[in-house]
């Protein structure tokens, strides 16, 4: 048994499903103490009884990270009920597709608010209390989408464009107290996404010719989030079978 995450306290946001519930699930399993914020409190709530306990006890949250008031309201009860935070891995997406000539306003508007302002609101309110830990670290989730342009992924493209030069910024203002990295996931197995992996047109792309699996991207995010990957800042590390190479 690999405990050695004890003692650290994370929050994944998007932590109810997905790539998020993985990474959830993997810092459970090593000893961590996870706190579960996503949109949907239900769903957040289910999440913590698929982690592992190890004696430490769980914490789900219901947050809206496009709005920093429910930011800030989720800070204080979170403070309350764990009172420190390590780590803190900003998973929560969407992925909306439409044509750029066909993408209403509020869609656009939903897009940058909920990935962009999101990562923001998250690493304002957390940066002051994170920078209290020792090897605290910022891990922030992008995507291939950001430099590949996928037709219909305008707002999404620029979104994480966005979350990638935003982060950028902050691991430059943040160290050396908190290291900012992101992570950028090719497409993955996750929940309401891509079901099959046998599309031999996007397999072709792919060198390790097969999609992703949750707790692939969430291992990667987990070692940048860890005392492991303790000189590594302002990097993006790409979990994505080889589909890109920078
Ligand atoms: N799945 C992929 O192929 C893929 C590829 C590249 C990047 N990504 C990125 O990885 C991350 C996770 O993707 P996924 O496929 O696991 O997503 P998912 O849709 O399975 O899960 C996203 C989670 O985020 C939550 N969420 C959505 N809006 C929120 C909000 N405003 N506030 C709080 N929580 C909110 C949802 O409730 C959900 O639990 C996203 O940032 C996504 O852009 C995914």
């Amino acid at each position: 048994m690999n405990l050695e995450l004890a003692g650290k306290t994370v929050i994944v946001t998007g932590g109810a499903q997905g790539i998020g519930l993985a990474t959830a699930q993997i810092y459970a399993s090593r000893g961590a103490q996870v706190v579960v914020a996503d949109l949907n409190g239900d769903a957040a709530k289910a999440a913590l009884e698929t982690l592992e306990s190890h004696g430490v006890t769980h914490f789900a949250v219901d947050v809206d990270v496009s709005s920093s008031a429910s930011v800030e309201s989720m800070k204080e009860r979170v403070m309350e009920a764990v009172g420190k935070v390590d780590v803190l891995a900003n998973v929560a997406g969407i992925y909306p597709n439409s044509l750029m000539t066909e993408t209403p306003d509020d869609v656009w508007r939903r897009t940058l608010a909920v990935n962009l302002d999101g990562t923001f609101f998250m690493c304002r309110a957390w940066a002051p209390v994170l920078s209290e830990q020792e090897g605290a670290a910022i891990v922030n989730v992008i995507s291939g989408a950001a430099r590949i342009p996928y037709p219909g992924l305008s707002a999404y493209s620029a979104s994480k464009g966005g979350v990638i030069s935003f982060s950028r910024v902050i691991a430059a203002e943040l160290a050396p107290s908190i290291r900012v990295n992101c992570i950028g996931p090719g497409g993955t197995l996750a929940d309401g996404k891509v079901d099959s992996d046998t599309d031999p047109q996007m397999m072709a792309l792919i060198p390790m010719a097969r999609l992703g699996r949750p707790e692939e991207i969430a291992e990667a995010i987990v070692f940048l989030g860890s005392d492991r990957a303790r000189y590594v800042t302002g990097q993006i590390l790409h979990v994505n079978g080889g589909r890109s190479m920078h």
